[in-house]
């Protein structure tokens, strides 16, 4: 089929890249004139794993082409995926002005019938507003529009993977010519019929896909309905890993042994620094947004969001309590984006204490995997060091802000051996606290018995 995808961020990239390996031609577009420089350059304005080799295969088989031009892409175009940012306004509502603004040209160029695809998360209702607005803005030319919802559920860092092997494709239609066509293109996902870069030689056997068709409104409200119970999930584990600090529990064992109730798992039930990124935090605010406008008390993910903000609060405490004085101190900062694997710093936990060290003066440097490059645009002045040891050396306080595997790695007793003061605070629950204590660290977690390098050494 022949696909138009507008918007070229993580979503679109892998949505046209993934759909353009799985034989669909498909021309992608960005009203961003960079964005299009660089992915006409043949690279990739995101760090999203496997994703580059998708777009390449897909390039030099002509089924992947970029354009600045959004007539270009969609005048040919059977289906058009919207995929374009949806962030939120002052009032936590999802500004859906990108989205009409899409309307606009997709109806100015089109000449024959479209099917129209939100990918973008939108509320509930937004698929109503879209179809008015295509067949307002298209009046003149008597070209008709279905529309329909295919939320998009990929996590960063996993992005292809799970666009390849997805648990659930929900696509919400109003006729049975949308099903026909959504079913038609992702009919090679559901076959397996691909090349994944992911798993080589072969996928694993025995996944299942459930394609699930149900209403526009029911597909608008799934999203925001996964995503607000996923933060559910943490932030309930981040008030455990509280009570456990309180009653010298240890919140990695109580979060085990409730995940592993099959009703419950294991999953998001972590307690940390909390959730950020681009969807979480502003699709809870969204949904919050909605249920109030529909008179619906969902206070409880009020709540949820509370919890979420107070987690920089009390690593902040926590600094201060062990560092007493925090201007002046040398602070290693290391992990900036919002989760391992991807650049994205978009509402990123790390960044916002970054800018309370910077508020209380702290002497700050920070690293990354990938992410340097993007943090260096919000927080200007700052320094930034990729090797991590050297931004261990010397410093008075190391605070773990992302689980990146690499520092799971690290040499801790190299890092022991070069900080001024062997203090670690580990905001990510990523390391062992009895293997901190036998280097001889002074360290910090969320919801786990703080250790230094004073108390004994228990065994067993
Ligand atoms: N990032 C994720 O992991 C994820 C996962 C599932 C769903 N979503 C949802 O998908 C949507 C997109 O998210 P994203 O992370 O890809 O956002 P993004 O900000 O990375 O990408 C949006 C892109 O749309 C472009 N754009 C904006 N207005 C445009 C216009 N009028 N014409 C053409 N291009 C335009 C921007 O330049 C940008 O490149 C959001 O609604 C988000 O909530 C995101």
């Amino acid at each position: 089929m022949r696909l138009a995808v507008i918007g070229c961020g993580y979503v679109g990239l892998v949505t046209g890249c993934c759909l353009a390996e799985t034989g669909h031609d498909v021309v992608a577009t960005d009203n961003d004139p960079n964005r299009i420089a660089t992915l006409k350059a043949g690279r990739l304005p995101i760090h999203e794993p496997g994703l580059d080799v998708v777009m390449q295969r897909a390039s030099a088989a002509s089924r992947l082409r970029f354009t600045g031009d959004c007539a270009d892409a969609v005048r040919n175009a059977d289906a058009i995926f919207i995929c374009v940012g949806t962030p939120p306004l002052e009032s936590g509502e999802a500004d859906l002005s990108a989205i009409d603004n899409v309307a606009k040209q997709i109806a100015a160029a089109s000449s024959s019938s479209k099917l129209v695809i939100e990918k973008s998360t939108v509320p509930a209702r937004t698929g109503d507003q879209l179809r008015r607005a295509l067949n307002v803005y298209g009046r003149s030319t008597g070209v008709t529009f279905r529309v329909a919802s295919n939320p998009e559920f990929l996590r960063e860092g996993t992005g292809v993977g799970d666009f390849f092997h997805p648990d659930r494709i929900v696509v919400g239609v109003e006729d049975e010519e949308s099903e026909r066509l959504l079913r038609e293109i992702y009919k090679p996902i559901l076959e397996g019929d691909f090349c994944c870069p992911v798993h080589q030689p072969g996928c694993p056997e025995g996944r299942v896909t459930s394609f699930l068709v149900t209403t526009i409104a029911s597909a608008e409200l799934i999203k925001h309905a996964s995503n607000s119970f996923l933060g559910l999930k943490i932030s309930y584990a981040n008030v455990l890993a509280d009570l456990c600090e309180k009653l010298g529990a240890n919140v990695d064992e109580v979060t085990q042994a409730v995940g592993l109730d099959p009703r419950i798992g294991r999953q998001f039930l972590s307690a940390g620094l909390g959730f950020g990124g681009f969807c979480l935090p502003k699709d809870i605010q969204a949904f919050i947004h909605l249920a109030e406008r529909e008179g619906v008390d969902f206070s409880m993910l009020k709540e949820v969001e509370k919890i979420n903000k107070r987690r920089i609060d009390q690593l902040m405490e926590k600094v201060r309590e062990a560092l007493w004085v925090v201007k002046d101190k040398k602070i290693g900062v290391l992990g900036l984006a919002f989760k391992p694997d991807t650049d994205d710093i978009r509402f990123a936990p790390a960044i916002d204490v970054v800018r309370r060290l910077q508020s209380e003066r702290a002497v700050i440097r920070a690293s990354d995997p990938v992410a340097i490059e993007r943090a260096r645009t919000v927080l200007p002045g700052m320094t930034f060091i990729q090797d991590p040891y050297e931004v261990a050396r010397g410093a008075d306080a190391l605070l773990l802000l992302t689980e990146w595997k690499e520092y799971r790695e690290l040499d801790w007793r190299l890092i022991y051996s070069e900080m001024a003061r062997p203090l670690v605070f580990d905001a990510r629950n990523m390391l062992s606290p009895k293997d901190m204590q036998s280097i001889g660290f002074e360290y910090h977690s969320f919801g786990r018995p703080d250790v230094s390098a004073a108390m004994p050494v228990l065994v067993g």
